[in-house]
């Protein structure tokens, strides 16, 4: 399996779009994501390392070698698009099969293949069906195996699945990551949808506005955003302006409406951006040390959980809690709730 390095990656469009530089490594056999909004460039960044899109600036390398002069065959890899590019024509074996036909390997060969990855992909029953009498996510398991047909060194996925309905997206999604274990294959995945990036990803590139903004393993990126962008795209925070009370050699001393934030991080600005993990949020109906008073504006059950938006100064804040707490909450909307933060929840993000 191959390395594989972006380095330095630029693509301008002729209107002054751009997207770059984008440095990131992914090492053999990993699994990378590619998450980011509609526009922030995924597909360019994963069409450039394919090469359907010419590199004009920067450098691609595979175990340390430029490829950026060949062609997407000659890089061996295996891609399955967003939208279904099933060849209509043609019978499932037979886009399976494509380019082995096309690389003239022996009958033989190419059926004990086909049949192969039939099992892998639990497809086998569907194999002389046509194009059209399959499902999308029959379409889409074939389309994996297309891709993966001639044993390709790296696979790159442009939203494969967000056509599906989400039951079949989580399938999809656990099946893909299972073969794409048990192969060893190196893979580039891309998505829109933090939920699906977290469930199949060994680490997350974070994509905004064409620039790679963070890249970490899920649980880094949900512990530690490095910004307000990374922490509302992941889900992960309520993003709050503190003000800096006191700065001392061995931290910093934060407040955000009466509640009192220590720190280790020393911060020199007046004023700083944090964010706090809604499971960080406690919640009271008495008031308690180190607490603000909050107006309990809704209440939504979810599995095991229970979500709570409080304002406070004209902010919502997120707070989940454990579902015990629910009937003492009954007939507590648009009253008044304390609310503290569990310090170690606190992150100081970079402005
Ligand atoms: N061929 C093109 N010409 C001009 N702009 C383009 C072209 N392809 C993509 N873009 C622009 O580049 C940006 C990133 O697009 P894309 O890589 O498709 O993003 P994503 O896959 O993250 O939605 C968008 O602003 C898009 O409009
Ligand atoms: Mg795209």
């Amino acid at each position: 399996m191959v390395r594989v390095e972006l380095k330095q990656l630029n693509r301008e469009f002729k209107d002054g779009t751009r997207i770059g530089p984008i440095d990131l490594s992914v090492e053999e056999g990993e699994l990378v994501t590619l998450l980011g909004p509609s526009g922030s460039g995924k597909t360019t960044t994963l069409r450039m390392v394919a090469g359907f899109i010419p590199i004009e600036e920067g450098d691609l390398l595979f175990d340390g070698k430029s490829v950026k002069g060949l062609s997407p065959r000659e890089r061996t890899i295996g891609m399955v698009f967003q939208s279904i590019a099933l060849f209509p024509n043609m019978n499932v074996f037979q886009n399976i099969a494509f380019a082995l036909e096309m690389a003239e390997k022996p009958r033989g060969e190419v059926i004990k293949r086909v049949e192969e990855l039939a099992n892998l992909l639990g497809i086998e029953k569907l194999l002389h069906r046509d194009i059209h009498e399959i499902s999308g996510g029959e379409g889409q398991r074939v389309a994996l195996a297309r891709a993966l047909a001639r044993n390709p060194k790296l696979l790159l996925l442009d939203e494969p699945f967000s056509a599906l309905d989400p039951q079949l997206r989580e399938r999809l999604q656990y099946e893909l990551r299972r073969i794409q274990q048990s192969l060893g294959i190196t893979t580039i995945f891309v998505t829109h949808s933090q939920q699906e990036a977290f469930a199949i990803s060994d680490r997350i590139a974070v994509l905004e506005d064409g620039v790679v903004v963070q890249v970490g393993t899920p649980n880094e990126l949900y512990e530690h955003p490095v910004n307000d962008f990374v922490a509302r795209f992941i889900g992960s925070g309520n993003v709050i302006e503190a003000s800096v009370v006191e700065t001392g050699e061995s931290g910093s001393v934060l407040q955000f409406h009466g509640i009192v934030i220590n720190t280790e991080k020393i911060v020199t600005s007046e004023k700083v951006l944090i964010s706090i993990k809604p499971e960080d949020v406690e919640v009271s109906l008495q008031e308690t040390e180190n607490c603000m008073k909050g107006t309990l504006v809704s209440t939504t059950p979810q599995v095991g959980a229970l979500r709570l938006m409080i304002e406070i100064a004209n902010q919502q804040i997120l707070s989940i809690v454990e579902n015990g707490i629910m009937d003492s909450l009954d007939g507590r909307i648009g009253k008044e709730i304390f609310v503290s933060f569990k310090d170690k929840g606190v992150q100081i993000l970079n402005q």
